[in-house]
């Protein structure tokens, strides 16, 4: 049976990552579980400067999901080419970086930079956090923007690819589901030459104390994640797998085998993990076992043939 999925150039050897954002950079991991036999690890994002995050609290936990407001907290570039790179290179499983910004010259930044740098195999772009006020999602939800954004940093990876002599590597637009229309984004994405969209971000929500009568979070709002929103990100990637023709890399609220074939069914390529990790960091390697599973019992070939099964 064949488990590996292509994005672009990228081959990983299975559809299951580790979201953004609950995996660190892999090594935090490393003592728990065998990081390299996940299809691929997606960083934290990572911003031009150092990002010291939005005030605390900012986090909180809600029925069947968790409000965060994290505000994306990280070293910053430099520090991340020095001392986090060199950790990813020998985690033995496809690095897609997570790319974050305040403007879209940041955005150009970061990719043009890390494009003189080895063992990185993918970009995934943050245009989908709802937790800054410049950037994030203000990018996520205007289609001439994504389309232009994505556009400048194709154009970025081309020329990054031309110098190394090597192959393209891939460009993974992350979406929001806090718009109207989530396929009118992912057209813009594939229009401006994305080689693939990730589906979904974080749904922007709110928990009040009611006896300090004041929110939980010190920014008041934050982004939902966790078991809460996997029908909406289930019903996003079932409305851009018709609506587009590249890969579609689906995630939100997944915890189990069943969660992530709920996805693969509705159209997704590959899959991400995320919220489940903190409770359980075996999660991705469960449910890769009971894709094989499945597979089987259904005489499944290819991963690839199961968005073509679904009724
Ligand atoms: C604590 C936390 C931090 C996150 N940080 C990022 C981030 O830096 N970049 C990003 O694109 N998404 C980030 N996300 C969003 C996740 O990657 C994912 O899209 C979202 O949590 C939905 O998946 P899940 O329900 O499986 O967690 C973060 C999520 C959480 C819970």
């Amino acid at each position: 049976m064949n488990l590996t999925v292509t994005i672009g150039s990228l081959t990983m050897k299975n559809p299951v990552g580790a979201a953004s954002g609950t995996f660190g950079y892999g090594s935090e991991y490393e003592k728990l579980i065998d990081v390299h036999e996940l299809g691929a690890l997606y960083t934290k994002a990572v911003t031009p400067e150092p990002r010291g995050g939005n005030p605390v609290p900012r986090l909180a936990e809600t029925p069947s999901g968790m409000l965060n407001s994290i505000g994306l907290a990280n070293p910053g570039l430099s520090y991340f080419i020095s001392n986090k790179l060199p950790e990813l290179q020998r985690m033995g499983c496809s690095v897609i970086v997570n790319v974050a910004g305040k403007t879209q010259e940041d955005y150009c930044k970061v990719v043009e930079t890390l494009e003189t740098q080895t063992g990185i195999h993918g970009y995934e772009i943050n245009i989908s956090c709802p937790n800054v006020s410049h950037g994030g999602l203000a990018f996520g939800t205007d289609p001439g923007i994504v389309e232009k954004l994505t556009a400048q940093l194709r154009s970025i990876i081309e020329q990054g690819a031309a110098m190394r002599k090597d192959s393209c590597r891939p460009l993974i637009i992350k979406l929001s589901p806090n718009v109207t229309d989530i396929t009118e984004i992912a057209r813009a994405a594939e229009a401006g030459g994305a080689h693939a969209v990730s589906a979904i971000n974080t749904l922007v929500g709110m928990v009040i104390d009611v006896k300090k009568r004041k929110p939980v979070l010190a920014m008041k709002t934050g982004g939902l994640s966790g078991p809460a929103i996997r029908p909406v990100g289930v019903a996003a990637v079932y409305k851009i797998r018709r609506a587009i023709s590249i890969p579609v890399i689906g995630l939100g609220g997944i915890t189990c085998t069943d969660d992530a074939l709920q996805y693969l069914l509705a159209g997704a390529d590959a899959i991400q993990i995320g919220t489940v990790l903190f409770s359980n960091p075996n999660a991705a390697h469960e449910i890769i076992q009971g894709i094989w599973q499945y597979m089987e019992t259904y005489k499944i070939n290819s991963v690839a043939d199961i968005k073509n099964l679904l009724e």
